[in-house]
């Protein structure tokens, strides 16, 4: 029997499921704003169209926030947010923006981890966001295992979709349900189906865009390189507006797991295990590890039956000690709610579930490991770090199957040789200064604890992942220093970086879709 991990249960709940409270600010328009306004006003209902001085502006910047450092007093805020409801609204959002100089974010689903859809770190910035929430529509073609899903669509969305669809289809994406699709593919898009099928973005057929002269191309108009760009290359080379998606086979009925051991059992030296196991396990085989005090739990997504599952465990895995008195078999769109939620008991309908406001804050570092982490490692980061009750879990996700056979250059995340990638988070409740230091310097000291032991040249981090640590832009003339952003971009993307300019050079040459990590457009004296 395995009991049932409580903490972990809170832990996931809390990044995904938590209800909030509200800030408010206030900033005044200059004409340029103005005449902004006013351009947008000759194709858009005033009701789609949000400032700071209309009653639904705050609800509306809450609606998805899901890091509270980035509406903390002091943060730029947008001057207006958009509501679009069409893409004509998105056309009209991007002519007006370049028109009179006003600057545009996108938010699908928010949850970028600093805040790029709908912050801004330069507090005289003056940027609209453009929230495309309610362009969320989902049609799934079941007989062609294809789907079309709007940017605004949630994976809970999708999942659900699915499910009620037909019980073989799937798509492989991430666990947390709220996360939306605009956000998850632009960066990638890693889940339990990976190790079988690869990434979301590695499942894209087509997609439409408006780029930045506010025309609407889908591939065949808009070109393979920037088809290859925005699968995966961070979002900053238009407004993604739907997706067309490789729906995956999984067979009805499917296995999960979740075993806990303590640390003062075998918890240290499974984790060292697993570290060679997990990513050369069978595909149909997702296993992660969270390592948090005092204990491990050990996750699992298997494409088959309990039986198989149990025989594969005993012979690749025996000290895990697996039985199949763990196994439950469920169909798999219960199972995406099993991941995140560790358990089995909830309504389909949770996956639909998008009314969440955030009451925390967040901070998270990751990295890529290509060697196991020795024992020792593992025992001091656990002694020193991990001990402290409370402390949110170290999360371990195995590449290897199909991660490891798809070029790295195929899209632009090119992380595909590693054996795992792992997440270092925290998230707290205390609005102030002290807890904010002592929460990102626990992450930071982590962080720098790992060094020695996961990729170097570069320290390989994955774009979903977000992290201004790893530096940001600055100008260089009128436009993006390319040098600068190669600090970070190198670290995401690898040798794709460049490419990913060249493509922003002839897609956005002025740079419009610009924030703190987006692609600068490569230098006109560079060669590509
Ligand atoms: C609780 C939590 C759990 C997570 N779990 C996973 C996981 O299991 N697997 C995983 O891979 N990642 C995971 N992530 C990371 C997540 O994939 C990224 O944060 C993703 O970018 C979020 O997409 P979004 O649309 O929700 O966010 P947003 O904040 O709206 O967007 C993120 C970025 O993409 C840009 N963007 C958004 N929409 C578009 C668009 N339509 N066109 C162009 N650019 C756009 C934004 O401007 C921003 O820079 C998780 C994040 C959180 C907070
Ligand atoms: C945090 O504290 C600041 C300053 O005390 C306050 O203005 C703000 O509203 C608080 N934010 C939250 C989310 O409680
Ligand atoms: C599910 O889809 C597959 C292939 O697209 C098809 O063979 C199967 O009959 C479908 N099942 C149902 C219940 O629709
Ligand atoms: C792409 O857009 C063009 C021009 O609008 C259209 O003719 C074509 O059918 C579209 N292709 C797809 C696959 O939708
Ligand atoms: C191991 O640790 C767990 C959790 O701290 C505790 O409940 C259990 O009693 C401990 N077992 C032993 C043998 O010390
Ligand atoms: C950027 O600067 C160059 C040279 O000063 C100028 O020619 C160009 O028009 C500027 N572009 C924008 C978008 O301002």
């Amino acid at each position: 029997m395995t009991t049932t991990p409580r903490i972990l249960h809170l832990f996931l709940l809390i990044l995904c499921v938590l209800s909030g409270q509200t800030t408010s600010s206030s900033s005044s328009a200059s004409s340029d704003i103005d005449a902004f306004l006013g351009c947008l006003s000759a194709d858009i209902p005033p009701r789609l169209v949000h400032t700071p001085a209309t009653n639904s502006y705050n609800a509306l910047l809450l609606s998805s926030v899901r890091n509270l450092r980035y509406v903390l007093p002091g943060t730029a805020r947008p001057v207006v947010i958009v509501a679009a409801t069409e893409p004509a609204h998105v056309q009209t959002t991007v002519l007006c923006g370049r028109r009179h100089s006003v600057r545009i974010r996108t938010r699908s689903g928010g949850h970028d981890y600093e805040g790029l859809s709908y912050a801004s770190l330069d507090p005289g910035q003056r940027f609209a966001v453009l929230d495309l929430a309610e362009l969320r529509a989902i049609h799934i073609d079941a007989a062609r295992a294809e789907a079309w899903v709007g940017s605004g669509a949630s994976l809970g969305e999708l999942y659900y979709a699915l499910g009620a669809a037909n019980r073989t289809l799937a798509f492989p994406a991430g666990s947390c349900p709220t996360v939306c699709f605009g956000g998850h593919l632009s960066g990638g898009g890693f889940g339990s189906l990976a190790r079988k099928y690869g990434l979301s973005a590695d499942n894209v057929l087509d997609a439409v865009v408006v780029d930045a002269q506010g025309r609407l191309l889908n591939r065949s108009t808009m070109g393979e390189d920037l088809f290859w760009a925005i699968r995966g290359g961070g979002g900053s080379f238009g407004v993604v507006l739907s997706w067309k998606v490789r729906l995956v086979r999984v067979p009805e009925t499917v296995t999960v797991f979740g075993i806990r051991r303590f640390r003062n059992q075998s918890a240290v030296d499974l984790i060292t295990r697993w570290q060679d196991i997990a990513p050369a396990l069978p595909r149909d085989l997702y296993l992660r590890v969270l390592v948090q005090n005092p204990q491990a739990d050990f996750v699992a997504l298997f494409l088959g039956r309990c039986g198989r599952l149990a025989r594969i465990m005993q012979r690749r895995f025996p000290d895990l000690g697996m039985t199949r008195a763990d196994c439950q078999e469920i169909s798999w769109v219960q199972s995406t709610i099993f991941i995140e939620f560790f358990t089995t008991a909830k309504p389909l309908e949770v996956l639909l579930d998008r009314s969440n406001k955030p009451d925390y804050y967040l901070k998270v570092k990751s990295d890529h490991v290509q060697e196991a982490i020795p024992r020792h490692a593992w025992e001091s980061i656990w002694a020193k770090w991990l001990d402290e009750p409370g402390t949110p879990p170290i999360m371990l996700d195995p590449y290897g199957g199909r991660m490891g056979s798809i070029s790295p250059s195929a899209t632009p995340f090119p992380h595909r040789n590693y054996l795992y990638q792992l997440q270092v988070y925290s998230f707290w409740f205390e609005n102030g200064t002290e807890a904010l230091e002592k929460r990102i310097s626990w992450v930071r000291g982590v962080h720098e604890e790992l060094e020695p032991y996961v990729s170097r040249n570069p320290r390989a981090v994955y774009v979903n992942y977000r992290d201004l640590d790893l530096g940001t832009n600055g100008l260089e003339g009128n436009v993006t220093s390319y040098e600068k952003a190669r600090v970070w971009g190198e670290k995401y993307f690898k040798g794709n970086f460049k490419r990913l300019a060249a493509v922003k050079r002839k897609v956005d040459p002025h740079d419009f879709f610009r924030n703190e990590q987006s692609i600068p457009p490569l230098p006109a004296a560079a060669k590509e």
